[in-house]
């Protein structure tokens, strides 16, 4: 079976991926590999910090691999925070001790006060580089943000977000519906498809 590496330590993540593409690759860890290290996410977009944890395993332990990267797009906001998104209170020069979701939820929210167009999505890229050549699969889950927090599911900026079709936020709806619906869903199918059509 081939190894493929998933440039990931998210246990969600990795469980999910080897329960699609299991039977046919042997997907490995970041950990599995070896890989200690924080590789950097220095890129001005989802794509470039995707490729650029991608890259980093196949030149530094000659696997191929794929690597994905997510975030939130606020049309009033001019796609803030986007790369950002992990880390959007401390761009924001506000310190975060601990809840970071919570802090980084409460500065978005504070700049769209007062604002109406509301128009938000959620993006994933996933990268992968394989056999030589680069492939991208993007993922996009369109909605709104709310203007207060609402439900316990989920992470990062699930609680404020309402998607399109729904009235619900993804903290609300819970992993089974996000999870059919999701931008990082949507990337993951399209990655899918294409190592199974290829790989068959
Ligand atoms: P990552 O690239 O998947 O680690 O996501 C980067 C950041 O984007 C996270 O730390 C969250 O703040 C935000 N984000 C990405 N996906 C989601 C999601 O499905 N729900 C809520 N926030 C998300």
């Amino acid at each position: 079976m081939k190894t493929l590496v998933f440039a990931s330590n998210n246990a969600h993540k990795l469980e999910e991926i080897r329960s699609i593409l299991g039977g046919r690759f042997d997907v490995k860890s970041l950990k599995d590999i070896g890989c200690e290290v924080e590789i950097p996410e220095t890129g001005a977009t989802f794509r470039e910090n995707a490729l650029q944890k991608a890259q980093y395993v196949k030149e530094h332990f000659g696997l191929d691999c794929f690597a994905d990267d997510s975030g939130l797009e606020v049309e009033a906001l001019g796609g803030e925070p986007g790369v950002y998104s992990a880390r959007y209170a401390a761009k924001n020069g506000v310190a975060v001790h601990d809840n970071k979701d919570d802090v980084n939820m409460d500065v978005l929210l504070g700049k769209l006060v007062g604002e109406e167009n509301r128009k938000a999505r959620f993006c994933t890229c996933v990268a992968l580089v394989y056999e030589g050549e680069t492939h991208y699969f993007d993922g996009t889950v369109e909605g709104r943000i709310i203007t207060e927090k609402r439900g316990k599911g989920g992470f990062g900026y699930d609680p404020i977000f309402v998607p399109d079709g729904y009235e619900q936020t993804f903290a609300e709806l819970g992993n089974e519906v996000k999870n059919g619906i999701s931008h990082r869903a949507r990337a993951v199918a399209k990655l899918a498809k294409f190592l199974k059509g290829d790989f068959q």
